[in-house]
């Protein structure tokens, strides 16, 4: 054969992966292919491929007879939405897409390229885990990755998507970059199967109930997002990536944007006139944002907070919102730590943080004392302290006590703090209060019930209204609801060139 022959018979062995039979039974379980996910994630025609012909060393268990070109994981840059990108889709047609050394050495030497030349990488995992066949090379090629994760993280932005199985040592690739995305039904995440399960607890479950993408996006918090099909995965990655930058040193981006009428009448009666009403913060959150660029991140994880990619103006900007529809938006372990995880990747990407206050307070309670809401409460209030952004809080309604400190605050570096009309800024409710601070007054009377009242009106007419911290300058400016958008694109606008110096340090020591 001539040279280019060979190369062309070389080139169609590699793009075959496994074989045709094994491509077929990937695609009746409604799963795609490594290349066929490539080519629906890179603008068409983009993709360079890297490594498609590495072959495993193995020569145990007969391996030295069964080679197939590129060994189980597609490697390469292209570009997304016309931004450079680096990705590694991992082949499940070519052992399982299990992770041999040369599959591990193929994915390091993409993300030594992402991380040098500052752009994002995807990886796109199908993998039955550690190459069985190859022992230690194989758990040394997880560690060679993990490394690599974390010495990327906060410079590029990683994201994983989880498009089969995810078991075992590899689940902490993807459990250290910045966001993953699950498929329902066909991908799953544990570090220890059923099987392994029913042995050591003789708990009986499934894999999808143990590790399924519903189970990580409401229960454990592991997945930020679940899409219904591939498909839709890849094209959530999509447009997940339009709100983040190339690297750390980039900034947000901005679209193009034209200016049109940006009161908006609805958010003057989203107010209920009983303080204790819920309302969907997610509504105030579409009305202040460009239309429809709302990007719900951990939809279904600790509801009670709404965290979230958005435009305002054309500028990408993070928002993070307690959510008075659920647990009245108290601040619990939980919502503490997925707001806190979700400042601290705007932060390290430059992107700006808008936060809606309505919060009566911390969750009371033995549950939230004995997991730690002490330490995990502090994660967001560290989270938002360190972050040296533009950062923007409305106070919509309550504010009170330590979560009025935490939820942004003038005192712990917020750049504007706005408060609509309807905000209640107070170290507690006005019942609680009441019941504290006039005990004797009350205790005095005959009729106990009406003097409760009285104070507590009392102290709701002293306290339940943004003034007081209006006067002192914690709140800049109180504003009519309605113009609460076009307050934002200014004020964004306006902190655009932002900068902050800060201590020197190796690193901080959040409360982990
Ligand atoms: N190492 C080497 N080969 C592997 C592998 C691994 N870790 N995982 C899967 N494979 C191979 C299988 O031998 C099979 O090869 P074949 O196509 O030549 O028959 C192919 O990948 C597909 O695996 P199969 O078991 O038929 O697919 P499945 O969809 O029924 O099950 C798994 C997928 C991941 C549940 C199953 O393969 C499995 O349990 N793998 C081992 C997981 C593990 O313990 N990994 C090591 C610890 S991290």
């Amino acid at each position: 054969m001539k040279p280019l022959e060979i190369l062309q018979q070389k080139q169609q062995q590699a793009l075959k992966g496994g074989g045709e039979h094994r491509i077929e039974s990937q695609h009746k379980k409604g799963k795609l292919t490594a290349r066929e996910r490539i080519s629906l994630l890179m603008d068409e025609g983009s993709f360079e491929e890297i490594g498609m012909f590495v072959a495993h060393r193995s020569k145990d268990f007969g391996m030295e007879n069964e080679v197939y070109l590129g060994d189980g994981v597609v490697t390469g840059y292209g570009t997304v939405n016309g931004r450079l990108t680096y990705v590694f889709s991992q082949d499940f047609t070519v052992f399982g897409g299990s992770l041999s050394e040369t599959h591990a050495e193929k994915i390091c030497k993409i993300m030594d390229l992402a991380l040098q030349n500052g752009a994002p990488l995807i990886g796109l995992n199908d993998s039955g885990g550690a190459r069985i066949q190859e022992g230690v090379v194989s758990l040394g090629g997880y560690a060679d990755i993990f490394h690599r994760n974390v010495k990327a993280s906060g410079v590029i932005p990683q994201l994983s998507a989880i498009m089969g199985p995810c078991a075992g040592g590899a689940v902490y690739s993807p459990a250290i970059t910045d966001f993953i995305s699950m498929v329902e039904h066909t991908s799953y995440m544990f570090v220890t199967g059923p099987n392994v399960v029913k042995t050591v607890t003789h708990e009986t479950v499934s894999s999808e109930e143990l590790g399924g993408a519903a189970t990580h996006a409401s229960r454990s918090g592991v997945t930020h997002f679940t899409n219904p099909n591939e498909v839709a995965c890849i094209d959530h990655l999509k447009k997940l990536l339009s709100y983040i930058p190339q690297n750390c040193e980039d900034d947000a981006p901005v679209y193009p944007y034209e200016a049109g009428e940006e009161y908006r009448a609805k958010l003057d009666a989203i107010i209920p006139e009983n303080p204790n009403q819920p309302y969907d913060i997610k509504e105030v959150i579409e009305e202040v944002v460009d239309a429809g660029t709302f990007l719900e991140v951990h939809k279904d994880y600790a509801e009670n907070i709404v965290v979230g990619f958005s435009l305002i103006g054309g500028r990408s900007v993070g928002v993070v919102a307690n959510q008075p529809a659920s647990m009245a938006g108290v601040l619990d372990i939980n919502s503490s730590k997925k707001a806190a995880r979700f400042v601290r990747f705007c932060d390290a990407f430059n992107i700006p943080l808008l936060v809606l206050v309505d919060v009566p307070g911390f969750l009371p309670g033995t549950d939230q004392e004995w997991n730690g809401i002490i330490t995990n409460g502090a994660k967001l209030l560290y989270a938002l302290s360190e972050a040296t952004v533009p950062k923007v809080t409305v106070i919509t309604r309550k504010a009170y006590g330590g979560a009025y400190d935490v939820m942004n605050s003038k005192h712990i570096g917020a750049d504007l703090n706005y408060a609509w009309p309807s905000a209640e800024i107070a170290v507690m409710g006005a019942k609680g209060a009441a019941e504290i601070i006039f005990k004797n007054e009350i205790a005095a009377v005959a009729d106990k019930e009406a003097k409760w009242k009285e104070k507590e009106m009392e102290y709701m007419e002293k306290f339940a209204n943004p003034y007081g911290a209006a006067a002192r300058g914690f709140i800049d400016e109180v504003i009519v609801p309605g113009a609460t958008r076009s307050k934002l694109i200014r004020a964004f606008a306006m902190l655009e060139n932002k900068v902050v110096s800060t201590p020197r340090r190796k690193h901080g020591n959040i409360p982990l």
